[in-house]
């Protein structure tokens, strides 16, 4: 395998490790209820994001010791998301994605383009079997997305997680490498 070359560069984004420095502006973004709602977090505190954060500076390749690769997302120089690739199953090579973006951003496809450039990264450079993306079944535009960057919808699980006091819904969109060829 060819040693991964970071930061990636896409049409009109960067996708670079985490530093320090971004706990503040993760926090603009995390901090907003409107994106938490579907999020297992409470709207992150201050003191969350840093913590976050630390351990985000440590998640820069998959096949390192985190299984991990967390990215924050640069436009025009500012941070207006965040992807995040890990194992859940190291050995067969199955991993998950999430993806968070400032609404003050959404609608222009930015967020498509993260999460298109991720998956490339997991299937053409780590040779990932398999990828999953979950989320709250009332969360459309996440849904929306995952379909968009050319994952399949695979399930819907009732009332499977009891998130901020109350049963939801769960689904589950995936990829794998056999559907890319
Ligand atoms: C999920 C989330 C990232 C989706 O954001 P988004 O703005 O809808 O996604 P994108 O940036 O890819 O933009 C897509 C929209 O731009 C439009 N668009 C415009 N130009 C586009 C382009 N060049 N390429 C693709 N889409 C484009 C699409 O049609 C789509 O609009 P629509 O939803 O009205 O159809 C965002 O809602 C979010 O961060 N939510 C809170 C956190 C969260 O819930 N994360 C997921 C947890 S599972």
């Amino acid at each position: 395998m060819t040693s991964l070359t970071l930061p990636i560069r896409t049409g009109r984004l960067l996708l670079r490790p985490h530093r320090e420095a971004d706990a503040g502006h993760l926090h603009r973004i995390y901090s907003r209820p409107d994106v938490a709602v579907y999020l297992l977090d409470e709207p992150w505190l201050e003191e969350t994001a840093r913590e976050k954060v630390s351990e985000r500076i440590t998640k820069t390749d998959l096949d390192g010791k985190s299984g991990a690769l967390a990215f924050v997302i640069e436009y025009e120089q500012a941070v207006i998301g965040d992807v995040v690739l890990w194992f859940t199953d190291r050995e067969r090579r199955v991993a998950e994605i999430g993806w968070v973006l400032d609404p003050q951003h959404g609608g222009r496809g930015l967020a498509t383009e993260a999460v298109r450039a991720v998956l490339d990264l997991a299937f053409d450079h780590y040779r990932v079997h398999r990828v999953t993306a979950q989320m709250d079944e009332r969360n459309a535009a996440s849904a929306k997305l995952a379909a968009r960057a050319g994952m399949q919808h695979e399930a819907h699980l009732r009332q499977d997680w009891w998130s901020k006091g109350e049963w939801t819904d769960t689904v589950i969109y995936g990829m794998l490498a056999s559907d890319r060829a």
